[in-house]
C-alpha cells in the first residue's frame, strides 16, 4: 500500500510574483533530488498565501519527509486535511511537481469551482487530489509544447 498524505500551510516569504516563483522553484527542486532518494512522490500546488502539498510513498518516508517540512520556516502552521493507505501513486512520475497559481491556470482552478482566495479550510482532501491531477495534466501538456516547439 501507498501511504498518501495531503496538508496545507501558509506561506511566509513574502515579496512579488518573482520571488515567490524563485521561492517555489527552490522548493521543488530541493524536493525532487530527497523525494527521488526516498522513493516520495507527489504535487505541490502554490497560490501565494497557501501552499498545499500532496505526498505519497512508503509510510515511514512520507512521515521523516512531512516532520522535515514542518521544520521549515518558509511556511507555518502546516495541517493534515488527510492522511491514508491508497492501492497506488497518484503522481507516479512526478518526485515532485509544482505549479504556482498565475493568470495561466486560472481556467484550471475555475473548472474546480476556485474563482477566488483559496480558503483551505474549506476544501476536501478529494477536491484537492482532482486540481492537483488537473494542474499537473496542465504541467505536463505545457512541456511537451515547449519540447515541440524547441
Ligand atoms: C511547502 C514546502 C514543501 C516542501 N516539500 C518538500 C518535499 O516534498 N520533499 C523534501 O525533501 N523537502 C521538501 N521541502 C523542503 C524541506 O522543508 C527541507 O528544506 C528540505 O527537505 C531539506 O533538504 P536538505 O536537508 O537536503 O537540504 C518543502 C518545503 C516547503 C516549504
Amino acid at each position: 500500500m501507498i501511504h498518501q498524505l495531503v496538508y496545507y500551510s501558509r506561506n511566509t516569504v513574502p515579496g512579488g510574483d518573482r520571488a515567490m516563483l524563485t521561492n517555489l522553484r527552490e522548493i521543488v527542486s530541493v524536493s525532487q533530488r530527497n523525494n527521488s532518494r526516498d522513493g516520495v512522490t507527489g504535487f505541490l500546488i502554490f497560490d501565494k498565501t497557501w501552499f498545499i502539498q500532496v505526498l505519497e510513498g512508503e509510510r515511514s518516508q512520507v512521515t521523516e519527509t512531512y516532520a522535515r517540512i514542518g521544520r521549515d520556516t518558509r511556511h507555518s502552521s502546516a495541517t493534515i486535511m488527510n492522511v491514508r493507505d491508497v492501492p497506488n501513486r497518484l503522481f507516479p512520475n512526478w518526485t515532485m511537481g509544482g505549479a504556482m497559481r498565475t493568470p495561466e491556470v486560472q481556467e484550471v482552478y475555475l473548472q474546480h469551482g476556485i474563482g477566488g482566495a483559496i480558503d483551505p479550510a474549506r476544501l476536501k482532501s478529494e477536491q484537492i487530489l482532482r486540481l492537483a491531477l488537473d494542474l499537473q495534466a496542465f504541467e505536463q501538456a505545457k512541456r511537451q509544447g515547449q519540447q515541440l516547439a524547441s
